[in-house]
């Protein structure tokens, strides 16, 4: 049984207000994704890393890619985060109880030795499960204009992180059955199958990076881990 590692990186990167997609953009001297990569290629336990690129990119063969030996790249990313994940899915050719773990290309300050972590913890579960950090802030729900409705309690609450892992076969069955606007995640899939994935924790540092004041965050926890 394999443990795969599959990246989607076919965004546009809309909420970055720049015309190169996120995965794209200088982080550290690099593309952003050339950090995600390269923290998955520390990952000793995993057989496979495969990127789910979008068919029009026109930046990726613009890299030199050579250092990663196992890298597998498919042109087959999808109108939304869940389509291009079960199109990389599709197109694998895995065994149907191999594990998968999706991570997001636009998390490239991720802790190799928390994939290490969760591939153990995992190693027995029904399911899979995912890296998360509990809620620390208070939560509020605001209706238009800004406004508190009311605060919502934060017992019991995670922010849910990449990777996320689960059986190649059944994460693209919940994803083919499941797609819609709902989907934001692979657990969310198997929460709608009325499955239970585990929460394994994970670190404030794994963040994604959405808005560009995250590139420079993400480059300062990169400089903090080479010290
Ligand atoms: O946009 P967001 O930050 O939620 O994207 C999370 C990850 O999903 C990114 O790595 C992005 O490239 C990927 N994605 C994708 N296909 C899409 C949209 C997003 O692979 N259509």
């Amino acid at each position: 049984m394999k443990h795969i590692a599959l990246i989607p990186a076919a965004g546009s990167g809309s909420r970055m207000a720049s015309a190169t997609p996120k995965q794209y953009l200088d982080l550290a001297g690099k593309p952003l994704i050339w950090h995600t990569l390269s923290a998955l290629a520390k990952v000793a336990e995993l057989d496979r890393i495969v990127v789910v690129i979008s068919r029009e990119d026109e930046w990726w063969d613009s890299f030199d890619w050579r250092e990663f030996k196992y890298l597998e790249v498919l042109r087959c990313g999808g109108a939304s985060r869940a389509e291009s994940v079960l199109n990389g899915l599709q197109a694998l050719q895995a065994a149907v109880d191999d594990w998968v773990l999706v991570h997001d290309a636009a998390r490239p300050c991720l802790d190799p030795a928390l994939v290490s972590q969760m591939i153990v913890v995992l190693a027995d579960h029904p399911v899979g499960g995912i890296l998360a950090v509990p809620v620390a802030d208070t939560l509020k729900l605001a209706q238009l204009g800004q406004q508190i409705v009311h605060t919502h309690p934060r017992d019991g609450l995670w922010q849910a992180q990449t990777p996320q892992m689960f059986r190649v076969a059944q994460l693209a069955q919940a994803l083919a059955t499941g797609m819609g606007p709902d989907i934001t995640d692979e657990a969310s899939a198997l929460e709608k199958l009325g499955l239970q994935p585990k929460l394994v924790m994970g670190s404030p540092w794994n963040l994604k990076v959405t808005y560009p004041q995250d590139l420079r965050l993400a480059e300062l926890i990169l400089a903090a881990r080479e010290v």
